[in-house]
């Protein structure tokens, strides 16, 4: 049997102070909302961001959707005052229109962004906003021995096939994308950021919040923890013992406005 839910807000939190940083650069990149404007965050989490968000552009509606109960359990708390979460996916939401549709570190783990991009655009209003920030990490070991390990026995046979490749498209895929769908301001950023992290170790409990629970929602939960040991072990040979460690994060961002 596989957790349906393995998202965990308190892991994905440990480390808030370094996932905000792109945050706080995606919000950097938006234009004023008109004034009652209304705002859809996708794969919004445990909702600290979407309410931040939502305060920040003075957002008359601002709507929260994930696909996971834990973390709407968390956002539940932040509702109110024109906010609100919803269970959704972010792949077939398709109420609208928006002035921003806004997603911060959730649409990577969406299918086939060629399709995506022109289903987010259709949910905007006129003039409306789309803000994206995407890791794209996959080729630092932390990411790329994750899918090693996925891609050896017994672990191939148990995940029921090949390691899942990042959708995320090159940035200058998403230029023409977005030039393309009629977005008449664009910008498409590729920045590298470097958490000083306590040490490699703590690489583990980071990829923890994220990039492995797709790993640990696949798996039966008596293998996951033999999954964990080779990971660990794996990605300790292969980077630096330095103390800080400086774990070095592609991410990119994208905006537009129609
Ligand atoms: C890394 S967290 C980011 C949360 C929040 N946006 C933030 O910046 O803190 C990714 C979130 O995307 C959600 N998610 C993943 N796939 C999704 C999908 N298809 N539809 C909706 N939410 C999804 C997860 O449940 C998780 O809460």
């Amino acid at each position: 049997m596989t957790t349906d839910d393995p998202w965990n807000p308190e892991r994905y939190a440990r480390f808030a102070a370094e996932r905000r940083l792109p945050f706080d650069d995606l919000t950097a990149l938006l234009a004023p909302l008109r004034v009652g404007g209304r705002v859809l965050d996708l794969g919004c989490g445990a909702g600290e961001l979407t309410a931040e968000l939502h305060a920040r552009l003075g957002a008359g509606e601002t709507v929260g959707v994930d696909s996971s109960p834990a973390m709407l359990e968390k956002a539940a708390r932040h509702a109110g005052a024109g906010l609100r979460f919803v269970r959704g996916d972010a792949a077939g939401f398709a109420e609208g229109p928006w002035d921003l549709v806004f997603s911060n570190a959730a649409l990577h783990w969406v299918e086939d962004h060629e399709a995506l991009l022109p289903r987010l655009a259709a949910l905007l209003a006129p003039g409306g906003q789309l803000a994206v920030q995407v890791p794209c990490n996959d080729r630092h070991p932390s990411h790329a021995l994750a899918r090693a390990v996925a891609a050896e026995a017994p672990f191939r046979e148990l995940l029921g096939g090949a390691a899942r490749e990042s959708p995320v498209l090159a940035p200058e895929r998403y230029a023409a994308l977005l030039f393309a769908l009629g977005f008449t301001a664009r910008r498409v950023r590729l920045e590298v950021y470097g958490h000083a992290l306590a040490s490699r170790d703590e690489v583990v409990e980071w990829v923890r919040g994220t990039t492995l629970t797709e790993y640990e929602r696949r798996l039966p939960p008596a293998r996951w923890p033999e999954f964990l040991a080779r990971y660990r072990a794996r990605l300790a040979a292969a980077l630096p013992d330095e103390r800080p460690f400086l774990y070095t994060f592609r991410r990119l961002l994208l905006w537009g406005r129609r």
